[in-house]
């Protein structure tokens, strides 16, 4: 509908007000609300997979949102933005179909169409197949800094770079892998992973793998979270016997009460933002149970009710081992799966189990920016990131450097899910528009749709 993709120049010499790194929904919706303004700074962002997707490796049959779909990426800001969710269903000619489901919950797989949908409008301004290794200083004739250098490698494996006044980083997390998994986890997607060996997965990389799973006698998978209950139903369900294995004591309902809910609110931030460290940290422990280590309480009666069935059926193939910690894992020597090394955390006694196959649902870390950031290191003071998601860097440097998605300590549960996606990207985009003088904005590519060019 708007612009066609313009591809990425090995060194671009115009500096773009904005680079974004990483195109999943946080910067999309920072894109959205640029061009929802019709801001005139120039963007670019640049995207390491080859096309949009959402999380596609856990685009699981029957996976819902674990949010409204009123917390889309416009609506908390503008409910009337043509980027909405309803403006979407719309548009697909589905909207009195959506609503005779009455859910506010629609699957994962719908709103990832929804995202690409909106994020397909944004093709010009997004250069896919393209991974940022590094931020870099620029420095001026006065030995200032008001320009970066974003180096990438493209799909080829060639260098490129931009140059950037502002460069925000919205590039998700990786995948965190337990110490005894590290030198045995795959290729995929953990980069420099083994690409042979037993099939030792993160859930990050779960469907790609789902067919080789599905070959597999038995599974073991690790953790008690979100995913590991959606990968423990999706095996159950392609026949697969799965041993959950995880150091806490039951699978345990996510919080999703109204009143524990308003965390997620947009105003909660500044809230948490201005209150000291220790007791932003107090917050984020009691509301823990919201987000981490925990499942919808839907999926864990159906997952009770697989138990329970098997004890009827008087064959256990199944197994829930909590209170156990994976002390080693240890590829067999026949090329035939992997041996854990189990220690009881109850009574201290240890066992050993064989698996066809480990899935590691142990979450994520949210670190990238600090490997691409580590040549700015001595523009950066060090101190904390600011209410507008900006670090804060020394004088002589004007360079706007933005985060998102990994500000979860000084902002709060929210900065890694999408609840406040609108609201944030309208801060930092009104952030943006200050810092670039107005006789510097937009030399290269604008963020005003085809029909305003
Ligand atoms: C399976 C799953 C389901 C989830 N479901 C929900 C949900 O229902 N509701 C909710 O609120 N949250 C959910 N979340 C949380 C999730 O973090 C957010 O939904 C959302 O994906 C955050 O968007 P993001 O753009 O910050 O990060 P991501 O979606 O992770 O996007 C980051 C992008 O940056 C790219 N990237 C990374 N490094 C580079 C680089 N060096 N160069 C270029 N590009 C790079 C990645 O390829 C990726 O496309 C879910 C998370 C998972 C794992
Ligand atoms: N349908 C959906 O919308 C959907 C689907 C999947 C995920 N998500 C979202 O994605 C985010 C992450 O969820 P997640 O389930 O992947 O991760 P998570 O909630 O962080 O849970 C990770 C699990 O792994 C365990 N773990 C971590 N490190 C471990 C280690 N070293 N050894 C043993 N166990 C370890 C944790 O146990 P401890 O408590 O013992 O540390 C926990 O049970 C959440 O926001 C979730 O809501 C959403």
């Amino acid at each position: 509908m708007d612009g066609t993709p313009t591809p990425l120049r090995a060194d671009e010499t115009r500096a773009h007000d904005l680079v974004g790194v990483g195109f999943g929904p946080s910067n999309l919706a920072l894109a959205v609300a640029l061009r929802d303004a019709g801001s005139p700074l120039s963007a670019r962002f640049l995207e390491q997979r080859d096309r949009f997707v959402w999380h596609g490796n856990m685009l699981l049959d029957g996976s819902r949102m674990q949010i409204s779909f009123l917390k889309d990426l416009v609506s908390l800001r503008d409910p009337t933005s043509r980027y909405s969710f309803l403006s979407y269903l719309h548009r697909r000619g589905r909207l009195q179909d959506f609503i005779n489901l009455r859910t506010f919950y629609p699957s994962r797989r719908e709103f990832n169409d929804y995202l690409g949908w909106v994020a397909a409008d944004f093709a010009d301004v997004c250069g896919y197949g393209v991974t940022v290794t590094a931020v870099e200083p620029v420095r001026g004739a006065g030995g200032g800094l008001s320009q970066v250098r974003v180096h990438a490698r493209d799909a080829a494996g060639r260098d490129r770079s931009l140059l950037a006044r502002n460069v925000v980083i919205g590039a998700g997390a990786t995948p965190q892998v337990p110490e005894p998994f590290q030198s045995l986890v795959r290729s995929h997607p953990v980069p420099d992973g083994p690409q042979d060996g037993p099939l030792v997965i993160h859930s990050n990389g779960y469907l790609a793998a789902a067919d080789a799973l599905a070959r597999a006698g038995r599974v073991a998978v690790i953790g008690l979270g979100q995913s590991a209950a959606e990968l423990f139903l999706d095996l159950h369900g392609r026949g697969v016997a799965v041993d959950v294995i995880a150091r806490g004591p039951a699978m345990r309902p996510a919080d999703s009460s109204p009143f524990a809910n308003k965390v997620f609110d947009a105003d909660y931030t500044g809230y948490l933002y201005g209150l000291p460290a220790d007791e932003r940290a107090a917050l984020l422990r009691a509301f823990h149970n919201t987000n981490y280590a925990v499942v919808d309480p839907d999926l864990i009666d159906a997952i009770y009710a697989i138990f329970y069935q098997q004890k009827v059926a008087g064959a256990e193939r199944h197994a829930m081992l909590t209170r156990r910690e994976v002390v080693t894992a240890t590829a067999r020597p026949d090329g035939d799966g992997v041996t854990l090394a189990l220690a009881n955390l109850d009574d201290g006694s240890r066992e050993e189990r064989r698996y066809d196959a480990v899935l590691l649902a142990t979450g994520y870390r949210r670190r990238i920016h600090e490997a691409l950031l580590q040549p700015m290191e001595p523009w950066l003071t060090g101190g904390e990131v600011g209410r507008d998601y900006r670090l804060p860097t020394v004088p002589g440097c004007s360079v706007g450097l933005y985060l998102q998605g990994c500000c979860e300590a000084t902002h709060g549960l929210s900065d890694s899910l999408l609840s406040i996606l609108p609201i944030r990207a309208q801060e930092i985009a009104t952030a943006l528009t200050a810092a670039v003088p107005a006789d510097a904005q937009g030399d290269t590519i604008r963020m005003l749709t085809s029909a305003q060019r």
